[in-house]
């Protein structure tokens, strides 16, 4: 099947984010990225499945990680892969989001993957391009592959996702990491809590099926996973918190907080971190109890699924 002109159902040609996805779709992905992780690891030959075909990075906010393991992924699979600097593009010169996009898609890429500060950004360019569109992160709406790629780390680490419990911790309201992380892990079958002071808590958010905790030692209280979030200030507007070091000690993940969750929590963080402001540096770094390099290196092998499974249509069979 070839994505790229269009023939695929909408549904399976574009990761647009979690919401929706069924437990059998999320599992898929995890598998193939765990094969293609597997692979990695032992040095394997990877097949070049998506040899000569092109993707199209466009990314209006800034990233370290996430760009860098989507042209990591695309290139292990033999994609071209091109990156647009939105600094130096025609958006500069005031051309629209969607013109922009249809542009591209008249260059016939494969797959755009998107990351944009518009809730909704890469939905609407979904339905203007025919080829796949990969959310990398729209606003504080959803972050796809993130979510995906903590869960094949929590899933390599701990062996299950089903029964666990999973405190998410920090700027709940902006992140989209978040949004992302509680429809996977509700649809997994985990137990998901929320923990943030009232101000970065969004209204309703246990309409979603979670617990919300406003105490961090409540809040992360016999956990398995404990998910630390950056404060989104960019998306700030105003004072949320009365001062970072006030925060840490409320809110940010010390020895004494973690001694409340399970023996073996596992502690992660999407990136990048703010250290002494949401995580103590000695806690980040110790390899027993942190999973953040191995989310790391999860994510590339996870956008390597997303890329191979939208761009050959094997989603659509898991159906
Ligand atoms: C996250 C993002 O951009 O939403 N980072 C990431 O993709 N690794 C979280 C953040 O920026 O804090």
């Amino acid at each position: 099947m070839n994505t790229s002109n269009g023939q695929s159902h909408p549904e399976y040609r574009h990761l647009l984010g979690i919401e929706g996805m069924t437990a059998t779709e999320i599992t898929a992905l995890l598998d193939l990225g765990d094969r293609y992780l597997q692979h990695y690891r032992d040095d394997a030959q990877i097949p070049k499945v998506l040899k000569d075909r092109t993707q199209i990075n466009l990314f209006f906010e800034d990233s370290t990680r996430t760009r860098t393991s989507f042209e990591l992924a695309g290139k292990r699979l033999g994609l071209n892969v091109i990156n647009m600097s939105v600094a130096s593009s025609s958006i500069k010169k005031g051309e629209t989001l969607i013109d922009t996009a249809m542009t591209l898609n008249a260059m016939r890429p494969s797959a755009l993957v998107v990351r944009h500060n518009a809730s909704g950004a890469a939905a609407l360019l979904s339905q203007k391009v025919s080829c796949s569109v990969i959310n990398a992160g729209d606003g504080s709406h959803e972050h796809p592959t993130q979510a995906l790629l903590d869960a094949l780390t929590i899933r390599r680490r701990k062996g299950r996702i089903e029964g666990l419990r999973v405190a998410i911790c920090g700027d709940i309201l902006h992140s989209r990491v978040a949004r992302s992380n509680i429809h996977l892990l509700n649809t997994m079958g985990s137990r998901v809590r929320l923990v943030a002071p009232p101000t970065l808590m969004p209204p309703f958010i246990e309409n979603l099926g979670v617990d919300v905790h406003h105490d961090m030692r409540e809040g992360i209280k016999d956990v398995d996973i404990v998910m630390m979030l950056r404060l989104q200030k960019e998306r700030m507007q105003g004072a949320f918190v009365p001062s970072t070091r006030e925060y840490f000690r409320y809110y940010g993940l010390d020895a004494d907080k973690l001694a409340h969750a399970k023996p073996d929590a596992l502690i992660m963080h999407p990136g990048p971190m703010n250290r002494g402001v949401e995580i103590d540096t000695v806690i980040a770094d110790d390899i027993d109890r942190s999973a953040i390099q191995e989310q790391v290196e999860a994510g590339v092998a996870i956008r390597m699924a997303c890329l191979d499974a939208l761009c050959t249509g094997s989603l659509e069979n898991t159906a």
